[in-house]
């Protein structure tokens, strides 16, 4: 059956997921897609999480050490708006959605695939981003179907898509300016 045409790098965008920590004003969470298995030590696990640096949640990974992860299911993709399109630096964008809270303060999704909670082991600088290796030190499995972001394109809709796109323009125009690369 013919597929429809995606870029090869898109087969190394991780499921949707919903990175989380906190600060001194509380939780907060983004939508990720950088998430990576970094062990082949089945009791110590590892990923590698890349935030971008203009992102409010990655300088609260940075401080708190600690961060946790909800891998998305299908019927989550309600949030990819809230946690993907909005910046908790303009204010508490948890209000209203209902998360609980890891040991350490970082929230978590109900009805995930699954959530992690992790402690920062180094980072690495990239420029216009920031690489965390994570210890992952509590899991739940949630059970159900991941979703990614080629599904979440055909429910999300247009105005989504838009907002997404003008947001995606500036992202990486930071990006470009600050990223490490050689020509
Ligand atoms: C589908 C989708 C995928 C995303 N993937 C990433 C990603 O892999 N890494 C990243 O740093 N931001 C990613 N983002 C962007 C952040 O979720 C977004 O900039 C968010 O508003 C940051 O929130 P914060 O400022 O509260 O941390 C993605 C957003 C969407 C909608």
């Amino acid at each position: 059956m013919t597929q429809p045409a995606a870029s090869v790098l898109s087969h190394f965008w991780a499921p949707l997921c919903a990175v989380g920590s906190h600060g001194v004003d509380g939780p907060n969470a983004q939508i990720c897609v950088s998430v990576f298995g970094a062990s082949i030590v089945p009791e110590r696990p590892r990923l590698l999480v890349t935030l971008s640096n203009t992102n409010y949640t990655t300088g609260l990974v940075a401080a708190s050490g600690t961060l946790a992860i909800t891998v998305l299911s299908q019927t989550q993709a309600g949030l990819l708006e809230p946690l993907g399109l909005r910046s908790g630096r303009d204010g508490p964008k948890l209000d209203g959605i209902q998360h609980t809270l890891t040991a350490a303060g970082d929230p978590v999704f109900p009805g995930g695939a699954g959530t992690l909670a992790c402690e920062v082991l180094t980072s690495f600088a990239l420029g216009d981003s920031t690489g965390f290796l994570v210890a992952v030190r509590e899991r739940n499995e949630g059970g159900l179907a991941p979703l990614d972001w080629q599904a979440a394109k055909l429910v999300v809709g247009e105005a989504f898509l838009a907002r997404w796109a003008e947001k995606s323009q500036r992202e990486q125009a930071a990006a470009r300016a600050a990223m490490l690369w050689r020509e």
